[in-house]
C-alpha cells in the first residue's frame, strides 16, 4: 500500500470513528490540526511529515469523552487499524503521542518520541485558543449543557475538578482552567509565535464579555 492510500484509509477511519463527537471535534478540527501540525513541523523540522500527518489525523479518535468506547478500546482499534494499513512499524510512536497529547498529560517527558508529540500537541492547543478556540469552547459547553458564565464562582484559581463535579463550572471558567494557560505550554517556537495573537484575542474577548455583563447587570466583575 502506498503512502497516499494509507492517508486516504486513515481519513476514512477517522471520519467513521468521530461520528458521535461534538461539532467542535468534527472533521474540520482534525483538518486544522493536520495542517497546523504540518506547518509547525515544516518550520521546525522535528519529525517525519508522513508520521505527523497520520498522527494528527488519529489524535482524537480514542477520546472517551466522545467515543462510545473506553480509551483502551479506542487504542486497540487504532492499533488494529495501523496493522491493517501496513503501518505496524510506526504504531508505537503514533500511539504514544495519542495517549499523551491531551492537556492533562503536559508533564510526560522522557520518551523518545517527544518531537512528534511536541508538534501534535502544539497544533491541537493552537486550535483551542483564539477565535476558533472560543467558538469550540462555547460549543462544547453547550454540548455538556454547561452555563455560559456563573458570576457566583469567580475564584478561578480554584475552579476545576470540584466545580465540574458540582455543576457550577461554566465555559468562562474553562478559560481560566485551560485556555489562558495554553500559550505558556507551547513546545515549539513556531507555535509560541502563533499563540501570541490568539491569546490576546482571548483576553480581549473576556474584557468585552465582562463589560457587557457589568452594563446589563450592574455588577462590577
Ligand atoms: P485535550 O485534547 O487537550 O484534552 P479536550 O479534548 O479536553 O482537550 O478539549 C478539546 C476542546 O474542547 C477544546 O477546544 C477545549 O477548550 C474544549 N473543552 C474541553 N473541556 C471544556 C469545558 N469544560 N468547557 C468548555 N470547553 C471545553
Ligand atoms: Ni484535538
Amino acid at each position: 500500500m502506498n503512502r497516499n492510500d494509507q492517508i486516504l484509509m486513515t481519513e476514512k477511519f477517522v471520519r467513521e470513528n468521530m461520528k458521535g463527537y461534538d461539532s467542535g471535534h468534527d472533521w474540520w478540527h482534525i483538518e486544522r490540526v493536520r495542517n497546523l501540525a504540518l506547518f509547525i513541523n515544516k518550520m521546525e523540522e522535528l519529525a517525519d511529515p508522513f508520521i505527523v500527518e497520520i498522527t494528527a489525523l488519529l489524535h482524537d479518535t480514542a477520546d472517551s469523552k466522545f467515543a462510545a468506547v473506553s480509551n483502551e478500546q479506542g487504542y486497540t482499534a487504532i492499533d488494529d487499524f495501523l496493522d491493517e494499513c501496513e503501518l505496524s512499524e510506526i504504531k508505537e510512536q503514533v500511539l504514544t503521542v495519542i495517549k499523551n497529547v491531551s492537556f492533562s498529560s503536559v508533564d510526560k517527558t522522557g520518551n523518545p518520541y517527544d518531537h512528534l508529540l511536541w508538534v501534535i500537541q502544539d497544533a491541537d492547543r493552537l486550535d483551542a485558543i483564539g477565535a476558533i478556540g472560543i467558538a469550540r469552547a462555547f460549543n462544547y459547553g453547550g454540548f455538556r449543557n454547561n452555563k455560559i458564565f456563573n458570576p457566583e464562582v469567580m475564584n478561578f484559581d480554584e475552579v476545576s475538578a470540584e466545580n465540574q463535579l458540582s455543576g457550577t463550572a461554566s465555559t468562562i471558567s474553562h478559560f481560566y482552567e485551560k485556555l489562558l494557560l495554553l500559550k505558556y505550554r507551547m513546545n515549539t517556537l513556531t507555535a509560541k509565535k502563533l499563540a501570541t495573537e490568539r491569546h490576546e484575542f482571548l483576553e480581549i474577548f473576556l474584557k468585552q464579555f465582562y463589560n457587557e455583563w457589568n452594563f446589563a447587570l450592574g455588577k462590577n466583575l
